[in-house]
Parts: C-alpha cells; sequence; structure tokens
C-alpha cells in the first residue's frame, strides 16, 4: 500500500514567532541533549501536529521494523541484497557482524602498533588515496581531529587530476612515506591511477621496495594482493559496509594511525552511543527522527530543493563535503524499494559551507532570495583556538544571530532593504569537539539519512546513479564508445581521440 502523505501535505504553515508566542514551552518540545550535542528545532516549522502526522507515517512505514532490521544484519539493502553493517563497527547490530567487525579493528590494531614500532621503517608521511566515502570520512576525522597531533603528516588525495598528487610529491620525502589505498571495490580507475603513481614516483626516488611500503582498505582482499599488497598489510571490511558508511572501519586507517587507537575507538564509542540513542528511543525524542522529519517537512509540504549546513567552527570546514556525498548518495533516488517511480521529491540538494565566511557570500540569497533554504548552524562551545577568547565570541554569536535574524525578518518602507523573515534552520551545538563527540555527530547523519530513506521507500543503501557516467569514461579511454556530436567534438578538440 502507498504511504499516506495527506495529513502531512494538509499541514498548515505557521509563522515562526507565532509559534514562540503562541507556546511557552516551544523551545523544550523541540530541543534535546544527547551524547554532547545540543539540538534545535524550535526555529523550525515543526509543530505538534506535524510530529504527529510523521509519528504516523513512521508506523505506515513500519520505521521501528525496519530500524531493528537494519541493526539485526537483515539484508536490507535489497536491491544489492547484502546486510547494512556500519552499525557493527561500532559494536552495535548482531552477533556475527560485531565479532567480524572486532576481528577486523584488532588486525588494524596490529598493523599499527608494528608501523608504530617501525617494521616497514621510519614513517613520518601518510599518503592515502581513495575517492568518495574512501576519502571524505578520513580526510573530515584527520581535518577535524588532527589539528594538534603531529606524530605523522597526512595527505588524503582523492582526484584522478595529477596535480593533487604532484602538490603532494612537492611535500612529502618518499622513504619515509606510506602508502595507503583505500578502495571498497578495489578497482576504482582514479585511485588504482592515482596508486601505480605513487608506486612510480617512489621507484624513481630510489626506495627499494615502495610495494613494502603499501596497505589496503578494502572489501576486495584478493584483488588488493593481486595488484601488488602483501597479505599482511591487507586491511578488509565487510562487503555490508557501504562507501559513504565506511569510516569506522579500516577505512579510518588514516585517522587511528595519525590520531591513535585511543581518539579512534573513542570515535566508534560516541557514534554508539547515538546508535543507541536511535535504537532505543521513542520518535518524539528521538534526535536522528526528529531531524528527518523536519527535512521531509520542507521537502514534501515546503517543497524545498535544498538544504544548507554551515559549520561555525573551522574543525568541521570539510562536514559539508561529507555530508553531501552521504545525503545526497543515500537519497536522490528515483523509484522506491518496488521499482515503481516514487512521485515525490526525495533528497534536497546539500550544500553549505563554514561560517563566518558563508555570512559575507551566500547568506544574501538565504536571507531575501526566492528559494526557500533550511539551514543548519554547527557550532561548538569550547573554542578550537588559543587566540584571543573574542575570536570565538564572534563566531558563536554571528551564528546564533543568523539564526535569529533568518527567523526574524525586518520590515522597513524600502523593498530592498526589507527581510521577509519566517526562514527555518536549526541548530546543533556541540560541547567539545572530541573523537566522541564527532563520532555521535557523524552517526546522528546516518540515522536522519536512514529515516528519510525509510519514510521514502527508498533505498539508501545503493548507489547505481554513478555507474553509466563511470561506464562512458571507460569506454573513452579504450578509445570506443558510441558518443553524440557534441562530446564526440569535445573529446577531438581536446587531443583525446
Ligand atoms: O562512484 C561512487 C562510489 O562508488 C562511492 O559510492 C564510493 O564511496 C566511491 O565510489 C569509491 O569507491 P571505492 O571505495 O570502491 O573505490
Amino acid at each position: 500500500m502507498p504511504a499516506d502523505w495527506s495529513a502531512i501535505e494538509a499541514l498548515p504553515s505557521p509563522k515562526l514567532t507565532d509559534l514562540f508566542a503562541e507556546d511557552d514551552g516551544r523551545l523544550a518540545r523541540f530541543s534535546l541533549d544527547v551524547a554532547g550535542i545540543h539540538f534545535d528545532w524550535s526555529k523550525t516549522h515543526l509543530t505538534a501536529d506535524a510530529l504527529t502526522a510523521f509519528e504516523a507515517l513512521a508506523k505506515q512505514m513500519d520505521l521501528a521494523g525496519k530500524r531493528e532490521a537494519m541493526f539485526a544484519g537483515q539484508h536490507v539493502n535489497t536491491t544489492e541484497d547484502r546486510p547494512v553493517e556500519h552499525t557493527a563497527e561500532r559494536g552495535e547490530g548482531n552477533d556475527e557482524s560485531v565479532a567480524r567487525a572486532a576481528q577486523y579493528h584488532a588486525r588494524m590494531r596490529t598493523l599499527i602498533d608494528a608501523i608504530e614500532a617501525d617494521a616497514l621503517g621510519p614513517i613520518r608521511y601518510i599518503l592515502h588515496v581513495g575517492i568518495g566515502g574512501s576519502a571524505l570520512g578520513p580526510h573530515l576525522l584527520v581535518d577535524a581531529l588532527g589539528r594538534d597531533h603531529d606524530r605523522y603528516e597526512t595527505a588524503i588525495v582523492s582526484n584522478v587530476d595529477g596535480t593533487a598528487l604532484e602538490d603532494v610529491f612537492e611535500r612529502f620525502d618518499p622513504a619515509t612515506t606510506l602508502l595507503v589505498i583505500a578502495s571498497k571495490t578495489f578497482t576504482t580507475t582514479e585511485t588504482m591511477l592515482n596508486a601505480n603513481s605513487v608506486i612510480q614516483w617512489m621507484t624513481a626516488n630510489g626506495v627499494d621496495d615502495p610495494y613494502g611500503k603499501a596497505i589496503a582498505l578494502t572489501a576486495s582482499p584478493d584483488k588488493a594482493v593481486e595488484w601488488g599488497v602483501d597479505e599482511t598489510r591487507v586491511l578488509p571490511f565487510s562487503e555490508g559496509v557501504g562507501g559513504r558508511y565506511s569510516l569506522w572501519s579500516s577505512i579510518g586507517f588514516p585517522a587511528a594511525l595519525a590520531l591513535g587507537w585511543d581518539c579512534f575507538q573513542e570515535l566508534l564509542d560516541g557514534a554508539a552511543e547515538m546508535d543507541r540513542h536511535f535504537r532505543l528511543t521513542a520518535l518524539h525524542e528521538n534526535a536522528p527522527a526528529l531531524a528527518a522529519f523536519a527535512d521531509l517537512y520542507y521537502t514534501q509540504v515546503r517543497r524545498a530543493e535544498t538544504r544548507a549546513p554551515f559549520a561555525y567552527d573551522e574543525r568541521l570546514r570539510l562536514l559539508p563535503s561529507y555530508l553531501q556525498q552521504l545525503e545526497m548518495e543515500s537519497n536522490g533516488k528515483g523509484v522506491t524499494k518496488e521499482g515503481a517511480p516514487v512521485g515525490r521529491p526525495t533528497a534536497a540538494i546539500t550544500w553549505g559551507g563554514v561560517g563566518t565566511d558563508a555570512q559575507h557570500a551566500v547568506f544574501q540569497l538565504l536571507h531575501q532570495g526566492t528559494h526557500l533554504v533550511p539551514v543548519e548552524f554547527l557550532a561548538v562551545i569550547e573554542a578550537g583556538d588559543m587566540l584571543d577568547a573574542d575570536h570565538h565570541r564572534q563566531l558563536l554569536l554571528n551564528a546564533f544571530a543568523q539564526g535569529a535574524a533568518l527567523m526574524k525578518g525586518k520590515q522597513v518602507d524600502d523593498p530592498a532593504r526589507s527581510y521577509a523573515g519566517d526562514r527555518p534552520s536549526s541548530t546543533l551545538l556541540l560541547d567539545t569537539l572530541d573523537a566522541r563527540t564527532l563520532g555521535a555527530l557523524i552517526a546522528f547523519y546516518e540515522h536522519r539519512v536512514f529515516v528519510n530513506g525509510v519514510l521514502l521507500d527508498i533505498n539508501s543503501f545503493d548507489q547505481f546513479g554513478v555507474e553509466l557516467g563511470k561506464e562512458m569514461a571507460k569506454e573513452a579511454a579504450k578509445g570506443g564508445g558510441d558518443f553524440d556530436p557534441s562530446t564526440t567534438d569535445l573529446i577531438k578538440r581536446a587531443g583525446l581521440d
């Protein structure tokens, strides 16, 4: 039976300022604290009626049953007939998956200990090649948590554009560089080309056994061995861990090595805390569910086409890109789990940036433009810098003031200088940015994506949309392909025919 959205689509569109004026308890009703993060949805248009309607839809779509099925290791990734096992990496899931993940982590830890003991020779640089989920997660972790750590210098290279790799070659010493090849499939063109180029660079610079400095992070260990990585340096993870959900697995290796195992374990523990919250808490107090209800209110009722998270913390500057893949690759789908057209908008386009920079660049559109963009502010109470406290004070106050301005607006005689207001925002305020809180934050986003997917009846865990372009690029690289006149002309103009 198709989902009944009628009660949700019939929800009124009250003004945010009226919602506050009418209800003293609004802030308390629409905010909560979980795992060191304060969530505030009071400046969104969620109402008690909206919650009731979304809870009814969740019941109709058996959200609770599907959540349990995911944690139990059932094959909820139906199109690929696979379980979804990223929570097992944090110790939350069925016994078999959790035990396997723990074994893989133990193997990872042993290799880290060996590297720290110079078993591969002295290592000073970590050069991680991988793309998409095999890069964005580790990059976010190292960038967010790695500022105080100087054990290793780390570079994450994803793009096939050789410029990215060349920049690193200029800075790194080949003799003390560890090559980390991250690829779930171990077939991704960009990653394999980059890995080969790193081997060539090491060879050209006198490294005796460059393959001896290579580590593979993959769900296809045989392919890694075939490529040339010794079996003892292949760190596997399960097929059930999706690329964009994989930073908890061996894909998180550069973070675990650079930041230390204890830090990585804290990350997993924080995520596990959020897993338990998601699994065990009633929907009206459940952070990922409430966030998803707000997402769906804006995409389905207000037809908002985008959403924009802004990190008011330099340490989280890579979070918007990480969320782009997580949200858009997971829920940017056009058919239901049964293969029928969804018939309604699915994922919003995720974009965003870093505050306060974004205020001086794109916030004009948010305040006065014609698009409705639900904004998400992320801020951290404890400062990441040691400068005059005024830096952090200004940073946080700017985040809060922007949310207030979007909601309140301002009317003056001159329309060009007026602000309509009533523009929604949510705020996530972290006590501190440590590994544990970051783990909880990322897990929150994963579960929010899951709830969106269940209520839209789509499979959040496949990504067939990325395949066609890859296939056509491969055909073109072989000199073949049946291309249209425009594409044929471009190939010719670039001298690639
Ligand atoms: O092309 C998209 C994608 O398959 C992502 O889902 C994935 O994270 C990325 O490519 C990298 O894939 P792999 O880890 O297999 O190299």
